[in-house]
């Protein structure tokens, strides 16, 4: 039996270059290489863990179900499904959180960023009291931790474990993501390891897979990475071609002019760069050689159109989606229906392990 390949992405909004680049593109490459016995999935619970609103929700899920479909994961090759649709993986993350300690989840870096969201301005107070030399007595460092977790909403907080067991349920040896969940593919696999210990070999301890690009930059600030959750830093895969030329036209650069590769000194024109090399499958520095002696306006001139160009099928192939309503859904709902035979019997087995069954098969 092929290697078990699992993936997910949260449907909360647009996808990104990054997410492409780090994610999207790999699921697309994987499942072509007939390697692995692939499953993707649509994170809708995990996207709940952010303010949203419900009317918006059914057609985020409908968007991203589009984005995988035109991106060419195909339902023939592929269990494609809808995490909240499968029972078990929200049954194995509460197994799992009776083995997991606050502490790991506490320390998550995904975790600290975005419950500081909540709590925006009381945390900037801290920081630029510490930044100005003004030390924090004891109880007052008790306090803000303390209030980084009452602010947070649990469920953000419990987010890597739900992670766990989306991958744990399914067996999965490899999981394609950006290099941001790479602490919760740790947690994953300490809680496989610590689960086996005490109940007997259970789970497998999956591998990380990353691509060249696992952390494509933000448009406006090349020293953060692209993200959802701030609009005007992300090129958008589904932006049209005008849209595609003045995002790039006017992403930051570095002072200088001569096209380098050079991540420290010049990382806002690298990253352009690794976005051209990506999409061209080259080298960041063959790239930066094709262009030696032109302006930064010569290569993003041509980022554009080549960005425009490549994703050209993939607009017409899901706006054609989006239209025929219906198709999606039903494909979300097969794919489902088949995740579901699959984690049934895996949870059946855990909880079996666990002592909770009173069933002897
Ligand atoms: P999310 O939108 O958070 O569900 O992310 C979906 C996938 O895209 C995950 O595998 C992320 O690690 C990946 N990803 C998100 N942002 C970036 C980025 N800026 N560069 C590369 N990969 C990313
Ligand atoms: N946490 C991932 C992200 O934000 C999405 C995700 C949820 C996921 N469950 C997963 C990715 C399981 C890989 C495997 O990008």
């Amino acid at each position: 039996m092929k290697p078990v390949l699992v993936s997910g992405i949260q449907p909360s909004g647009r996808l990104h270059i990054g997410n492409y680049l780090g994610a999207l593109k790999n699921f697309v490459d994987l499942q072509n290489s007939g390697k692995y016995e692939c499953h993707f999935f649509i994170a809708d619970l995990h996207s709940l863990t952010e303010s949203f609103e419900p009317e918006e929700k059914r057609g985020q899920i409908l968007n991203l179900a589009a984005d995988f479909l035109a991106a060419g994961i195909d339902p023939e090759k592929s269990v494609i499904f809808q995490q909240s649709r499968i029972p078990a993986h929200s049954e194995l993350a509460w197994i799992l959180n009776t083995i997991t300690p606050m502490g790991e989840l506490a320390r998550m870096t995904q975790f600290k960023e975005k419950s500081e969201k909540f709590n925006e301005k009381y945390i900037e107070d801290l920081n630029l009291r510490i930044k100005s030399g003004q030390p924090l007595s004891t109880e007052e460092a008790l306090n803000s931790v303390f209030v980084r977790l009452s602010v947070a909403n649990v469920g953000l907080f419990d987010y890597p474990v739900l992670m766990a067991a989306d991958i744990l349920l399914y067996d999965a040896a490899v999981v394609p993501v950006g290099d941001d969940q790479l602490q919760h593919l740790e947690l994953t696999r300490t809680l496989a390891r610590k689960f086996n210990k005490k109940f007997g070999k259970t789970f497998i301890e999956p591998k990380d897979l990353l691509t060249k690009t696992p952390r494509v930059m933000s448009l406006k600030d090349p020293a953060k990475k692209m993200s959802k959750s701030q609009p005007e830093s992300c090129l958008f895969i589904d932006d049209s071609p005008e849209e595609i030329r003045q995002k790039i036209a006017r992403a930051t650069t570095d002072s200088g002019s001569g096209v380098k590769y050079d991540p420290e000194e010049k990382p806002g024109l690298s990253n352009l760069l690794e976005i051209y090399a990506a999409l061209g499958g080259k080298e960041p520095k063959a790239v930066a050689k094709e262009f030696a002696g032109k302006n930064y306006s010569a290569f993003k001139a041509a980022l554009s159109e080549l960005v425009a160009d490549y994703f050209a099928d993939f607009r017409k192939k899901k706006k054609e989606l989006l239209a025929s309503g219906s198709e999606l859904a039903t494909v979300l709902k097969a794919g489902s229906e088949r995740a579901n035979m699959a984690a049934e019997k895996k949870i059946a087995e855990i909880r079996m392990k666990i002592g909770i069954s009173l069933n002897n098969h």
